[in-house]
């Protein structure tokens, strides 16, 4: 109890538990060990740093994640992802206990599109359904009509009857790419990923050049002009299982570069280049998702802190369209 208060103490502000390890500490076999103990389960996007996914028992993409979260007979989900995942998981499961190694992971999709901001837009077109990535907050999620993910969006889209106009939030980007593909009478929120939209298509055309023989890949979240240069679009999961199944060996791959692990895992014989961004930083690395780390990780399942919290009127009202995309989902054999 008295190491529990003391956790607490020591999470404050900063949104993680910040207390010194022992160095010499093997935190794999810790975190394997507690995993045991504590029944819990530890889902891991593609985003994630690679000694992370290799501990994880399930990685995935948005869709398999919240998939994986919605089945789970664990006690403790513990989400090394970011903080709309583990609000995902917490609303499918509100019994349950939901951890995020670091409560300030969050998205600049989700922060692009503030609930306040967005109920006032949504009351200038009542006769819209509303449609909105899983990458926004809950609290929009209570205002939304039917979530998706890139994985499920064409199909949740094509779920609509043909004559009902859509707004779409919070990711222009795919929002665009959406209206392109399914020819819909869509109106965009005006979001973006931060690191989707700081690649450079120069350098990667002269990435081309170099590698001719290479595929672009490319995630929807990337601007049009890029998407309209890829020999492949689709959500992270799409490019993996492109890349596995390609007979081409060498690919430029326009997302975060977190999911290179799993094509280099599943593909040792294929050369993966991350596409350049704008400037000579890592701002191609999600700096949400990349808060999380191992020492994080350990600390957040031994007390089992950050936990995340959601009101009883969230959760039922967000819910709904989390339950709508997952059914069409399963319908659609996704
Ligand atoms: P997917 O997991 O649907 O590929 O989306 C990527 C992403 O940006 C998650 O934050
Ligand atoms: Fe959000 Fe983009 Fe990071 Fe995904 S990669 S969590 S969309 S900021």
């Amino acid at each position: 109890m008295d190491a529990l208060i003391a956790a607490k103490d020591k999470l404050n502000n900063k949104g993680f538990l910040d207390i010194d390890l022992d160095p010499t500490l093997d935190l794999y076999e810790e975190i394997q060990k507690l995993k045991k103990e504590k029944n819990a389960i530890l889902l891991a996007h593609y985003y994630q740093e690679s000694e992370i996914q290799d501990i994880a028992d399930y990685i995935g993409d948005s869709l398999g994640l919240a998939q994986k979260a919605a089945s789970t007979d664990a006690d403790i989900i513990v989400f090394a992802g970011v903080h709309f995942m583990a609000e995902t998981a917490k609303m499918l499961n509100p019994g349950k206990k939901v951890l995020l190694p670091d409560l300030k992971a969050g998205c600049s999709l989700a922060d692009s599109c503030p609930a306040p901001v967005f109920r006032k837009f949504k009351e200038k077109y009542p006769d819209h359904v509303v449609v909105s990535y899983i990458n926004c907050t809950a609290d929009l999620k209570t205002m939304t009509d039917i979530c998706c993910t890139s994985t499920n969006a064409e199909a949740i889209i094509e779920s609509i009857p043909k004559d009902k106009p859509i707004i779409f939030a919070p990711d222009k980007n795919l929002g665009a790419y959406l209206q392109k593909k399914t020819g819909r009478d869509m109106i965009l929120w005006n979001g973006a990923c931060m690191v989707h939209e700081i690649f450079s298509k120069e350098k990667i055309v002269k990435l081309q050049n170099r590698h001719p023989k290479a595929q672009l890949i490319a995630h929807p979240e990337c601007e049009a002009h890029l998407l309209d240069i890829a020999d492949h679009v689709g959500s992270t999961s799409s490019l993996l299982r492109y890349t596995k199944e390609s007979t081409y060996t060498e690919f430029i791959v326009a997302t975060e570069p977190g999911i290179i692990h799993q094509m280099e895992k599943a593909s040792p014989n294929k050369i993966f280049y991350p596409a350049p961004p704008n400037n000579t930083c890592a701002c191609n690395e999600c700096p949400h998702m990349r808060l999380n780390t191992m020492e994080k990780l350990y600390l957040c399942m031994k007390y089992e802190l950050p936990e995340i919290h959601l009101s009883e009127r969230v959760i039922k009202e967000g819910r709904l369209c989390i339950d709508r995309m997952l059914d069409v989902s399963a319908k659609a054999g996704l």
